[in-house]
This record gives C-alpha cells, structure tokens and sequence, in this order.
C-alpha cells in the first residue's frame, strides 16, 4: 500500500532569532532512540527530582553523557555520577550524539558536540514552567531538544518572564534548537494530555542536549 507520509522530508518553522523547528527531523531515527532510552533507563532509572523550593517535579528523569543534570533541595548541578546510583551517568549513544550534531548544524550552529543529555519522561499531568536554561557556562552552544511520543504543547517566550509566549505543538519527532540571541529565553511545556502513542504508550519523551563545560 501507499504510504504517502513515508518519504516526506522534514521542514523548518522560525521560532525567533537564532531559534528554529525542525519538524519531524528526528522522526527517521525514533526507534534507535527509543533503544537508547530503554538501555539508558536500566543503568540510570527515571526519577522525579526536588526542587531548590522542595517541590518534587512532575516530569521524571534521567541523563546520559558525561555531565548529567540534576536538581536537589541545595541546587540545580551538572555532575558525572549518577546520584541515584552513585555511578557515572550512561554514555552518550552514538546515535543520540550525531542526530544532535546534524540538528544543529542544519539549524546553522556548525561543529555542535553535546557532553551532556537530559531525558524527560512526561506522563499524563506532567508539565515543566516556564523557565531558562542557564545552569552551562557556555552560552555560545546551543539547546537542541527532541521530542518524541505523544504531543505536548511548548511554550516559547523571550528574555524576560513576562515577554509574550509562543504556544506550538510540538509531535514526535520534532526537534527544536535554540541558540545565539535566544540562547536565554523563557521555555516551558504545558500538562501532558492523555493519548497513547504506538512507541511511547502513554507517555511523552524529551531528549535535551546540552554544551554543560566551557570550550577554549
Ligand atoms: C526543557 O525545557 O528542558 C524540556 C522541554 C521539552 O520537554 O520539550
Ligand atoms: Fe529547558
């Protein structure tokens, strides 16, 4: 049979300066994601962490590369052990690391090598407010971020809290880059909807590469 959405190629949408979706870029490469997260979650399991402010987060977590982030009841770090299981975080698959590479540079951020990857696992509920990603001392590299699973609504503001916000779908397989300019804009993810996706279940995946050390 005809399968007239199997060779579509994915397109770009201008989100703000310096900040793109690739929609469906990632879309090729799911199942050897979704392999990596399952071979990821069984060294580093999901977890829920708690806030500086003592709220436990409704999104559930865990990293691979060799910089993970985390956030306890004395802070947001980046650490190379996993403190959960007191072992180094999961390496970085190879397949994660290149899809990142090639989403930046098609982004137009070039020679982008990620040392660190954040695994989101959002179920029914799970939200993330509006915050930025500010916790790397390198604000010349960029965020790409993947979504994969069911949909969730992103929001996308700009250098204040208070600047007006953007509100896209994001579906599996989209992937967005920031970067430049809006390296430090406000970002959030609005509750998950119930749904069920054929490779996710119930759930949505995020995947969020990041640049955590500073590079000469
Ligand atoms: C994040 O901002 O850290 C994650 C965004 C997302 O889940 O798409
Ligand atoms: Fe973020």
């Amino acid at each position: 049979m005809l399968d007239l959405f199997a060779d579509a190629e994915p397109w770009q949408e201008p989100l703000a300066p310096g900040a793109v979706i690739l929609r469906r870029f990632a879309l090729s490469r799911a199942a050897v994601l979704f392999d990596g997260i399952n071979a990821i979650e069984a060294v580093s399991p999901f977890r829920h962490m708690i806030t500086p402010g003592g709220y436990t987060m409704s999104v559930a977590m865990t990293n691979c590369g060799t910089l993970g982030w985390s956030t306890d009841e004395h802070g947001y770090l980046y650490s190379r052990y996993d403190p959960v299981t007191g072992k180094p975080w999961p390496p970085m698959p190879s397949v994660f690391e290149r899809l990142c590479h090639d989403a930046a540079a098609a982004a137009g951020y070039s020679g982008f090598h990620p040392d660190a990857c954040l695994i989101n696992r959002y179920a029914v509920g799970a939200k993330l407010s509006l915050h930025q990603d500010k916790d790397e001392p390198d604000l010349r590299a960029p965020i790409v971020s993947v979504s994969l699973g069911l949909p969730a609504i992103f929001q996308f503001g700009g250098a204040r809290r208070s600047d007006p916000l953007k509100r896209l779908m994001l579906e599996h397989g989209d992937v967005v880059v920031w970067g430049g300019e809006s390296r430090l804009f406000y970002h959030g993810i609005q509750p998950l909807k119930p749904g069920f996706h054929s490779q996710s279940g119930a759930f949505r995946f995020n995947l969020t590469f990041r640049q955590a050390t500073y590079s000469e």
